[in-house]
């Protein structure tokens, strides 16, 4: 009977200690890092950066839909809404693209 009642106490014990130091490691667990935030928002000059969505985008969606776009044949192997389909074609895309200008964007934004 007198073992039991150790015993008993034993576990009440470790009990409290466990719940104590659960207490303890939440309350002194760090905040997550915010590293990523800064990297935006460092100073110096900035090349002016091509946007896909505005300047690349608009090019393709004139010239090449329905076929590369959402629901065209061509949309399974060469998706124009996505920026890796026109890096990974590279030059390739200049026998189609001629216009001047609408090269000359692609070949900045291949260049970034
Ligand atoms: C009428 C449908 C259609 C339109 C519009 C179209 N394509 Fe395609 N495109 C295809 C098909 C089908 C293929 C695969 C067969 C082939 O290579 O010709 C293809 C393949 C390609 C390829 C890979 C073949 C290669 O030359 O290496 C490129 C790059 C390409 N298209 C670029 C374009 C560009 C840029 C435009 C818009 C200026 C465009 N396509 C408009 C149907 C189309």
């Amino acid at each position: 009977m007198r073992a039991a009642a150790l015993i008993f106490a034993f576990v009440l014990t470790l009990a409290c200690y466990l719940s104590f130091r659960a207490q303890i490691n939440a309350r002194t667990s760090e905040p997550p890092s915010v590293e990523t935030a800064e990297l935006e928002n460092s100073p110096g000059p900035v090349p002016a950066k091509i946007d896909f969505g505005t300047q690349i985008r608009p090019i393709f969606h004139s010239g090449c839909q329905p076929c590369h776009f959402n629901g065209g044949t061509m949309y399974q192997r060469l998706p124009f809404d996505r920026p890796e389909t026109i890096k990974t074609l590279g030059t390739k895309l200049f026998t189609r693209i001629k216009d001047e200008n609408e090269s000359r964007l692609i070949r900045e934004f291949l260049a970034q």
